[in-house]
């Protein structure tokens, strides 16, 4: 990217990941003027970003993606050069229950978005940029070996990944039609601090500290590709400065653990950590009902990004795992807030 984009907008900037990209921007890149778009969602909370709230760089603005009127004038009024999306619905169990929002979210505001930036960008297409991020489960389901490459085909699962796949594909079809100047990059799971309780660390690390069972979903053997938060916003931090225009990016951790054996691992680990019996949080474990269109495996190639960009993982799980329970360990307020009150009268609200 070149270095005149400098009004950059970031999307989803309260939540997990969004949280650490703002972060990691706004302290490096002085002189950028970053704002974060978010509608404050049960998965959006300001808290995540308290620290960085009164530098003169950073401007929040509460909205809602889906609303095409709000975004349109926001980008009138404070014309954007360049886009980071990352607001979305993220939680597959969710876009079980209910998989409509995430078709008005992750399609329609990915769309909505592109659209504003059009009317203003359409002059001028040089030096503009929209960043979609994306996910790794747009490839669907790997069988015992193999790796998704960025040339995999897409054959989503669930509703979530389905709608993350939607917006890849319009994403790639506003480049060729309108030639919006786009990148997108799919990344595998990531873990570390402010990561929503409902996703398998944050909330198994919750469960076994207040002793409660910890659902492990069919027969647990299950893999995913876990990558540390900062290692993706490393990444993402590479790819909207030099990545090249209307290509994709794979990012992961060259990290692979059935879901089973990395619960093994957490539950030592916080035995150690709260003092209690080798063994005392494995016995919280009980197997229950699969997740229905569970993906059975999933592996990145993050070659591409490595030769391309240099990027590489650059802390390994155990020490991320680490830091992540550390971190959950000193922030019990955090995790009672954002269980409590919004989380439920988000639930009431879906699905009454
Ligand atoms: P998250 O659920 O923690 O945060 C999503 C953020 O988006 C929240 O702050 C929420 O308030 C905001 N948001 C939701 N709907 C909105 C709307 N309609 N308008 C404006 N803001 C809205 O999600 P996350 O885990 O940080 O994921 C961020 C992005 O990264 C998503 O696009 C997700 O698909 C992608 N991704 C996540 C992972 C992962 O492991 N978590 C891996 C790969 C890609
Ligand atoms: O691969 C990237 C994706 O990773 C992101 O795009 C998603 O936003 C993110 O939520 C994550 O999706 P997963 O479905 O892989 O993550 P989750 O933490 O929900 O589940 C991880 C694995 O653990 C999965 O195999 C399901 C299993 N699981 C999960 C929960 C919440 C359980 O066995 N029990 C549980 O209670």
């Amino acid at each position: 990217m070149n270095s005149s984009k400098r009004n950059i907008l970031i999307t989803g900037g309260a939540g997990f990941i969004g949280s650490h990209v703002i972060r990691l921007f706004v302290n490096k890149y002085p002189d950028y003027q970053i704002f974060n778009l978010d509608a404050l969602t049960y998965a959006g909370n300001l808290e995540n970003i308290k620290d960085i709230e009164d530098a003169s760089n950073y401007h929040f603005l509460k909205a809602d993606i889906t609303d095409a009127d709000k975004i349109k004038t926001l980008f009138q009024k404070y014309k954007f050069d360049s886009v980071i999306h990352l607001a979305a619905e993220s939680h597959v169990d969710r876009s079980i229950s209910n998989p409509k929002i995430f078709v008005e979210t992750n399609v329609t505001g990915t769309l909505n978005l592109m659209e504003a930036a059009l009317e203003i960008w359409k002059e001028n297409l040089e030096d503009k940029l929209f960043y979609h991020i994306s996910t790794d489960e747009v490839y669907g389901t790997l069988g015992e070996t193999g790796l998704f490459t960025e040339t995999t085909s897409y054959a989503p699962n669930s509703p979530y990944s389905a709608s993350k796949a939607a917006s890849d594909h319009f994403v790639r079809a506003y480049g060729e039609t309108y030639n919006l100047p786009y990148v997108i990059s799919n990344c595998s799971n990531n873990y570390g601090p402010n990561q929503f309780p409902e996703k398998l660390i944050p909330l198994f690390i919750n469960n076994i500290i207040e002793n409660k069972s910890l659902p492990v979903y069919g027969d647990g053997k299950y893999t995913r590709d876990w990558l540390y938060v900062l290692d993706h916003a490393r990444a993402i931090d590479l790819v909207f400065h030099k990545g090249k225009n209307k290509s994709t990016y794979n990012i992961g951790g060259f990290n692979e653990w059935q879901n089973i054996d990395l619960i093994r691992l957490l539950c030592s680990i916080m035995d150690k950590k709260l003092n209690r019996n080798e063994g005392a949080s494995e016995a919280l474990i009980t197997f229950i009902k699969d997740r229905p269109g569970h993906d059975k495996r999933y592996a990145i190639d993050a070659s591409k990004i490595n030769k391309e960009l240099g990027w590489d993982p650059s802390v390994t799980f155990e020490e991320g795992l680490l830091k992540t329970v550390e971190w959950y360990l000193k922030n019990p307020k955090w995790i009672a807030a954002v269980i409590s009150g919004s989380y439920k009268e988000y639930y009431k609200k879906q699905y009454l």
